[in-house]
């Protein structure tokens, strides 16, 4: 049979590419390119040398950006409070674009090489088989006979010399890492122990924050139905506007100014808690920018019922692997009607790891009404309709009697 493996270049799919072809399979290897910093011609040349028949390359950041990057920030989606979901947020564009790859090129079998105690086999199959009921998935780390036969980093490099795969000769970090647009993750190895305090040199993507410029940096982000459609550097002038651009000219500014790591332990779906390093630059600014904004545009039963259901429903059916699922259809269906409201500028100040709002507007929506807010002008309300109010609100805890 035919079979169609997501790719990474590194040692352990390059070893899965090597076995399926000693399986007697045809391999096609298939490289995602969703943002993460990687050497793809390099990668494609030691496929092709392996033995794949075929190596795709495909350039998926503009949907990445545009499909899940960007409905993340409109629902504020976050998982267990802390957890900006990079990896689940490209693992749909991923397996769809191998599915869709599998079905042109007359494949039977897509394989990948997630581990059998983690969420991305999970979310990879779920959407496999959401999007192609038929085919049929080869996870090697979940096979016997290919676990059994290599069960450390040393087995796998045995195999390697042996088929003359060439590895790169950096020393191996003592982390898993997973890189796209949106974020990077560390995982596993030293950092296995939740009380182990990341090395410094781990962080990769931002400057430490007490190493970022004195200088604070100021941004104003235009917001259109949710989106961010423009951004403006204060400091010298740049402004972006197209949406994957817009994007990455977010994370260099927050690259630089030391925005967006976190250090959490999290529940993966398969049950087993997890300690988790995350580098989220752009994304981190946009969710501060976007809720702020929500405070003065979004009307107050529209955000409650959104924060309550729309943002945790997102956010579990991407951590879950869901999104390519009839709920996940539905949920996302209602995120654009949140949002028509959601148009206006956030001024924010870059600086040392923080981002702070210095202010917000917005031309079009006015539900914000300064003299009635107004502590000092009447504003058309009147104040006595306030005595009635608690007067009612106050009935049955007068019956409650204080019992606390
Ligand atoms: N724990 C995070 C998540 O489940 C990150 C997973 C990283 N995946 C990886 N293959 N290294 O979304
Ligand atoms: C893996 O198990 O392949 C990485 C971690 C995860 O998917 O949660």
């Amino acid at each position: 049979g035919k079979v169609l493996l997501a790719y990474s270049g590194g040692l352990d799919t390059s070893c899965i590419l090597a076995w399926l072809l000693e399986e007697g399979y045809e391999v096609l290897a298939y490289m995602a390119d969703v943002g993460q910093e990687e050497d793809f011609v390099e990668a494609k040349q030691k496929a092709l040398k392996i033995g794949a028949s075929k190596v795709f390359i495909e350039d998926l950041r503009r949907e990445f950006v545009e499909e899940l990057i960007y409905p993340a920030v409109q629902t504020n989606a976050i998982y267990e409070g802390v957890y900006l979901l990079g990896t689940s947020l490209a693992r749909p564009v991923i397996g769809r674009r191998q599915i869709q790859l599998a079905q042109q090129e007359g494949c039977t079998h897509v394989s990948h090489g997630c581990t059998g105690k983690g969420n991305d086999q999970v979310r990879f199959e779920l959407a496999y088989y959401a999007l192609e009921p038929k085919i049929q998935v080869i996870a090697p780390w979940r096979v016997p006979e290919f676990f059994n036969r290599f069960q450390g980093r040393n087995d796998l490099l045995a195999y390697a010399a042996e088929k003359g795969i060439p590895v790169v000769q950096t020393l191996a970090k003592p982390w898993s890492t997973d890189e796209n647009l949106f974020h990077i993750s560390y995982e596993a190895g030293i950092l296995e122990d939740p009380n182990v305090t990341p090395p410094k040199d781990m962080w990769k993507l931002t400057v430490d924050p007490e190493e970022a410029p004195n200088t604070p940096e100021r941004i104003h982000i235009t917001f259109a139905e949710g989106r961010p459609v423009k951004v403006v550097n204060q400091n010298d002038g740049t402004k972006v506007t197209d949406p994957l651009d817009l994007f990455i000219y977010l994370n260099t500014l927050a690259r630089r100014n030391g925005v967006g790591r976190i250090d959490i332990v999290e529940n993966r779906f398969i049950g087993i808690k997890s300690r988790g390093c995350y580098e989220t630059p752009g994304g981190t600014i946009l969710r501060v920018a976007h809720m702020d904004l929500e405070g003065l545009v979004l009307d107050r039963e529209v955000r409650l019922y959104r924060d309550e259901h729309v943002t945790p429903a997102f956010s579990r059916l991407l951590y879950n692997g869901l999104y390519f699922s009839p709920e996940g259809a539905f949920i996302t269906s209602t995120i654009a009607a949140s949002q028509k409201n959601v148009n206006g500028v956030v001024r924010l100040k870059l600086y040392k790891g923080m981002v702070i709002v210095e202010g917000r507007f917005s031309e079009t929506e006015k539900l914000y009404d300064m003299e009635e807010s107004s502590m000092d002008v009447h504003g058309g309300f009147s104040p006595q309709d306030s005595e009635g109010f608690i007067k009612i609100q106050s009935i049955r805890l007068k019956k409650w009697g204080g019992k606390f």
